[in-house]
């Protein structure tokens, strides 16, 4: 595929995109849930550490990313592929790349919790045109299309019209940190959201599905990257960035410069709070 995409093969990849998430979605729910699930898998499910003995990688994982890649490479075999199982990798360029989550919130499905996703997102000239994010435990299917905006199984969703972080639910993420600063960063943050009277504080373990939350108003803000080692990747965000786009959020770095998916830092909020967030976050600007 080239780089001049058209609208109608956006919409006809991002068809594309939700089936695949779909079937990869039913294959982890069926290693992980198996006498939930419709579609038995008799492969047992086994568990691996990545940077540290918190950062887990599954054979789901690893199925789910291959499902996904095989599917999209039939399709498109000359564009670029980015996958978390495949760790860190070069800079966006101009070709046409999709970046997939295989499971975002693999430790609440090691876990058996629910908040777990497959994303996939095409971004064309290092923009993201298209994001899809399945949760197979809800069947929740959000979508967007860059200029068509965002869906949750199809039906239009956007982001709430509060104005008060006192109205406010704040999602965050501890992800992987674990050194002594990067903890004390996060519990600062934590901190001044509170002593501000935010309505509440949620850490539930899927920075792509806390976006889409904010893309549907479940909640208002999201607060990721505090501290360097919870660092969000390019595949945390790239589909849920476009779906909250789409849906009306607000995306700033976490210092309130101006957002892309590489950055390692993100505030996706209603447009009402950004500002209040902003400087709750940076008293000293
Ligand atoms: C993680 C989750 C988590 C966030 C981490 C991510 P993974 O994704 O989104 O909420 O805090 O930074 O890496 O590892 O489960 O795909």
């Amino acid at each position: 595929m080239g780089n001049a995409v058209a609208d109608r093969d956006l919409f006809a990849l991002s068809l594309h995109a939700k089936a695949i998430a779909k079937e990869a979605g039913k294959l982890i729910f069926s290693l992980r849930f198996p006498a939930q699930s419709e579609q038995k898998d008799s492969n047992q499910l086994c568990i691996d550490e990545k940077s540290n003995s918190t950062d887990l990688v599954t054979t789901a994982d690893i199925a789910s990313q291959r499902l996904v890649f095989d599917r999209l490479r039939q399709h498109c075999p000359n564009d670029r592929f980015i996958g978390e199982e495949d760790g860190k990798p070069e800079p966006l360029d101009n070709r046409a790349t999709w970046i997939v989550d295989a499971i975002d919130g693999t430790t609440n499905f090691v876990h058996g919790l629910h908040d777990f996703a497959v994303c996939i997102a095409l971004a064309v000239d290092k923009a993201v045109a298209i994001g899809v994010v399945y949760n197979p435990a809800t069947d929740e299917m959000f979508s967007a299309v860059r200029g068509y905006g965002a869906f949750l199984n199809d039906i239009p969703i956007s982001v709430s019209s509060c104005s008060l972080l006192r109205d406010s639910l704040v999602l965050t993420e501890w992800g992987y940190e674990r050194s002594e600063l990067g903890i004390d960063l996060m519990l600062k943050a934590n901190r001044r959201m509170l002593m501000h009277g935010v309505r509440g504080v949620r850490q539930l373990g899927s920075g792509a599905l806390d976006m889409c939350y904010v893309a549907m108003g479940r909640a208002e803000c999201v607060v990721g990257g505090i501290a360097t080692g919870d660092s969000w990747s390019i595949w945390d965000y790239a589909a849920a960035s476009i779906v909250a786009e789409e849906a009306g959020a607000v995306l700033r770095t976490k210092e309130g410069h101006s957002f892309h998916i590489e950055e390692d830092s993100v505030i996706c909020s209603a447009p009402g709070v950004i500002d209040e967030m902003v400087s709750v976050l940076n008293p000293e600007k």
